[in-house]
Parts: structure tokens; C-alpha cells; sequence
């Protein structure tokens, strides 16, 4: 029997991304994220490609108990996850004391409770069933100070902390739980965020490949372009206000630039 793969934030840019790998590799897919609209008709264009199982399942992540209820959706359905991917993510620029105490909430809930409570249901099914692969999208954001880009940048370091840590916990047990940290990836998200993409952001088929890989061979931790291993590296070298000053400058021009670009629609979500 083929294994099937649980991909979370599906319905755009990387999740879709994954869809695609995972289906070409012949795994039957479970689609989930708000805009069910988009994920049925990624599913119809992959179905047209190849025969593989695909099940559109509506979650809204930033809710407290998001996870539990499509974990209990896909417990209903039968279905047994074999591999998951926790992609789904978002970040709001702004200072944050500026930014709404519900938006916040919604990030904290998406980026970090909702991941955690996804690896901890579906990581115990796998750990039961003596195998499973979890792939956590984390973020260079995780590696240095994000001011005006906050709770994105320490949720994403919580989720490569998680990670790490459930990783020497399920040593042994034939469950392997990977990290992806890319740089900047052409997608909306940064537009959602209300920020914009700096000139070398990659294709994000090219991220979603480097993260099927890594997941496949059971890495624990990706940083997946030489710009971004680079850029971290000498980040590295400076004295920790300096990180502070340069992640300021960096978060605000490019606040800066979305402005100029869309001066029409706003930046507020
Ligand atoms: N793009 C970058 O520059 C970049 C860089 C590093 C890391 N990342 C990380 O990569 C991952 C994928 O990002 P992306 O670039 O593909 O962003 P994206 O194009 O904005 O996609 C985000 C996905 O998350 C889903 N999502 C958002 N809020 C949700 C909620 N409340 N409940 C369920 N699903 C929700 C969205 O679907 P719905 O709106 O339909 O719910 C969408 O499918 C994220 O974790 C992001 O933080 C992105």
C-alpha cells in the first residue's frame, strides 16, 4: 500500500509546492488550509497527472484547538498519516505593540501551538506504527533577531527547537522529524505579511524540492540556498546589537519598499 502525506497550508505557494513533489513520488495526499476553493483545484490538475489519492480537508490553524480537530477529522476518515509536512505560517510586520493582541494570538496559535499539537498527535501514530517522517517548516528568521517582524521570527525558532528536541526523543524509533530554514521565497506570504520580497528570493519549487530530500534521507536541519547559509554565516560574526541594528534596518526597508509598491491596497490583513 502507498504511504500518504499530510501537507498543512496547502491551497499556496510552498505547501502547493509539496503537493505536486509528493504526488509525482506516488504518495496519496491529505490537502489542508482555509481556501478549500484552491486546494480543489490543485487536486483536479495533480489528478490529472497522476494516480494518487488526494483529500481536501478545511482547517483554520490559528484557532487554539485547530490541530486537534483535523487530527480527529483524519482519525474519522481512516486515514493513517505516514509522513507529514507542518508548512502552513504566516508573520505581520510592525512593531509589536503596534500590532492587535488577536492578531498576534492567531500567529502564536498558527506557528507554534498548532505545529506542536500536530507532531505530538500524528508523531505518536507514527512512533505506534514504527515509522513516519515529519518535515517543520522553520525560517532563517529563526537564526537572528527579527525586530519589526516579531513573534514570526521567535515562532520560527521555537519550531526548529521543537524540532531538534523531538528528534533525539524519537531516536530509535524509525520516526524522523526534519527542519527546512530558507531565506526568503517568492510566494505571497511576505506580501501577506506586509512586507516585500528582497531582489534574490528563490523558487519556491526549488525549496519545496531541497525539503522533500532532506525529509526523505532523515536530515535534522536545512538551510537550502548558499545566499542564505552565506547571509547567516555573517550575521554570525557580529556582536549581538549589531545583529539587532541590521535585522531593524533589513525588516524596516523592506516594509518600506511593500509600501511603495502597493501604496493602494494597505498593509493591514
Ligand atoms: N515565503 C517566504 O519568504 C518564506 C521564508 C521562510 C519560511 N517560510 C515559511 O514557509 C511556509 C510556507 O509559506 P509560503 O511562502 O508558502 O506562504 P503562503 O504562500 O502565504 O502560504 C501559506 C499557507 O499557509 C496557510 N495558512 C495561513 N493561515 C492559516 C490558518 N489560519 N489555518 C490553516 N492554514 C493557514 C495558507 O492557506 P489559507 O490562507 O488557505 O488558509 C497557505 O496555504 C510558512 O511556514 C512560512 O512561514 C516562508
Amino acid at each position: 500500500m502507498g504511504q500518504t502525506v499530510l501537507i498543512t497550508g496547502a491551497s499556496g505557494g510552498l505547501g502547493a509546492e509539496f503537493a505536486g513533489i509528493f504526488a509525482a513520488e506516488g504518495f496519496d495526499l491529505v490537502l489542508t488550509a482555509r481556501q478549500t476553493d484552491k486546494m480543489e483545484k490543485l487536486a483536479s490538475r495533480l489528478h490529472e497527472k497522476y494516480p494518487v489519492k488526494i483529500t481536501v480537508l478545511f482547517s483554520d490553524l490559528s484557532r487554539p484547538d485547530g490541530a486537534k480537530i483535523l487530527y480527529e477529522e483524519i482519525s474519522e476518515r481512516g486515514i493513517l498519516i505516514d509522513q507529514l509536512v507542518n508548512n502552513a505560517g504566516a508573520g505581520k510586520a510592525g512593531r509589536t505593540i503596534d500590532i492587535s493582541p488577536e492578531i498576534l494570538n492567531d500567529l502564536i496559535n498558527l506557528n507554534m501551538v498548532s505545529v506542536t499539537m500536530l507532531c505530538r498527535l500524528i508523531g505518536a501514530d507514527m512512533e505506534r506504527q514504527g515509522y513516519g517522517k515529519i518535515l517543520n517548516i522553520s525560517s532563517s528568521a529563526a537564526l537572528f533577531p527579527d525586530p519589526w517582524f516579531n513573534v514570526y521570527g521567535p515562532s520560527k525558532s521555537f519550531v526548529l527547537a521543537l524540532t531538534e528536541a523531538m528528534r533525539g526523543e524519537l531516536a530509535g524509533s524509525g520516526v524522523t522529524v526534519t527542519a527546512l530554514c530558507p531565506g526568503p521565497i517568492r510566494t505571497g506570504w511576505a506580501e501577506n505579511a506586509g512586507k516585500a520580497y528582497p531582489v534574490i528570493a528563490a523558487d519556491p519549487r526549488k525549496i519545496a524540492r531541497i525539503g522533500y530530500r532532506a525529509m526523505q534521507r532523515g536530515a535534522l536541519k536545512v538551510l537550502p540556498t548558499f545566499s542564505t547559509k552565506a547571509g547567516i554565516f555573517f550575521l554570525s560574526l557580529l556582536p549581538d546589537p549589531l545583529k539587532v541594528a541590521v535585522g531593524s534596518c533589513w525588516q524596516r526597508a523592506m516594509i518600506r519598499k511593500e509600501k511603495k509598491n502597493a501604496p493602494a491596497q494597505g498593509n493591514e490583513r
